[in-house]
C-alpha cells in the first residue's frame, strides 16, 4: 500500500476501500493521510456507527460511509468535493466490491486482497467495456517472495513504515489479550461482527 501510494499517487487523489474497519483498513486510512490521499472508507451499519465514525475519521479518514450509503445517489453529492477513486481495495467480495467499482474513475483499478463476504466478486460488463477498468489481486507472501532477493525493496518499504510509526503516524489495530487456556473465547470474540480488536494469545 506505502509503495503504490508513494509511486502513483499525487496530494489529493481519493482511493476507495471496503472492510475500512480491519487491521487492513486502519493502516490504509493512515498511510494515505500521511501522504495527503483522501479516503472514502466503507463500513457495515450498526449499533453505535457514529463512534466508529468519529473513530477512524480521527485516524485520518476522510469520509466514512455505511455499504447501504454506497448504493444511493448521495454518493453524486460527496463527488462534488473530492475526486472518484483512481483505486479501490476491496476486502469484502459480493455485492460491495460492485459497488466501490461502480465509483472508479475511467481507467482506475480494483485490487482484491480479501473475501470476507464469502462471495464472488461480479464484474458489470458496462465497467470494463466504457470505463476500462482494471481488475487485480494482492496476496502479500507472494509479493516478499517476489522481491526475496531484492533486500532493499523491502528494507525500504519497512523503512518508510517505521518512519510512520516513529511520527505517531501509523498504529497497529486495537488488541485485546487472551490467555491461551481461553482459545475458545478468543475464538468466539473472533467470530463475532462490530468487535473491532484483534484476539492476541499472551504465551
Ligand atoms: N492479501 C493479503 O496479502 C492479505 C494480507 C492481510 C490480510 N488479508 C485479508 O484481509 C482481510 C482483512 O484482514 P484483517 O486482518 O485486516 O481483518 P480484521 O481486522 O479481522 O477485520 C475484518 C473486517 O472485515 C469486516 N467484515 C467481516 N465480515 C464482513 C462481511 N460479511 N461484509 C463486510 N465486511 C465484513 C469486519 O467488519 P466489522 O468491523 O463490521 O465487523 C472487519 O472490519 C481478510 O480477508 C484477510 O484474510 C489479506
Amino acid at each position: 500500500i506505502n509503495k503504490v501510494f508513494t509511486e502513483l499517487y499525487i496530494l489529493g487523489d481519493t482511493v476507495i476501500q471496503n472492510a475500512a474497519n480491519s487491521g487492513v483498513g486502519h493502516a490504509v486510512i493512515q498511510i494515505a493521510a500521511a501522504k495527503g490521499i483522501q479516503t472514502i472508507n466503507v463500513i457495515r451499519d450498526r449499533p453505535e456507527l457514529q463512534q466508529l465514525s468519529d473513530r477512524l475519521t480521527a485516524l485520518g479518514a476522510t469520509h466514512v460511509i455505511t455499504e447501504e450509503t454506497l448504493r444511493r445517489p448521495e454518493m453524486k453529492e460527496l463527488f462534488k468535493s473530492c475526486p472518484r477513486p483512481k483505486l479501490a481495495l476491496n476486502g469484502v467480495g459480493g455485492k460491495s466490491a460492485t459497488e466501490l467499482l461502480r465509483h472508479l474513475q475511467s481507467g482506475g483499478s480494483m485490487v482484491t486482497y480479501g473475501g470476507m463476504a464469502k462471495q464472488p466478486v461480479t464484474v458489470p460488463v458496462s465497467a470494463l467495456i466504457f470505463k476500462d477498468v482494471k481488475i487485480r489481486g494482492f496476496w502479500v507472501t507472494q509479493w516478499k517472495r517476489d522481491n526475496k532477493h531484492d533486500e532493499d525493496t523491502l528494507r525500504n518499504m519497512l523503512d518508510e513504515l517505521c518512519i510512520l510509526i516513529r511520527a505517531g503516524k501509523l498504529s497497529a489495530p486495537a488488541c485485546t489479550e487472551v490467555s491461551l487456556q481461553d482459545f475458545r473465547k478468543a475464538l468466539e470474540n473472533a467470530m463475532k461482527p462490530y468487535v473491532s480488536t484483534k484476539q492476541v494469545f499472551v504465551m
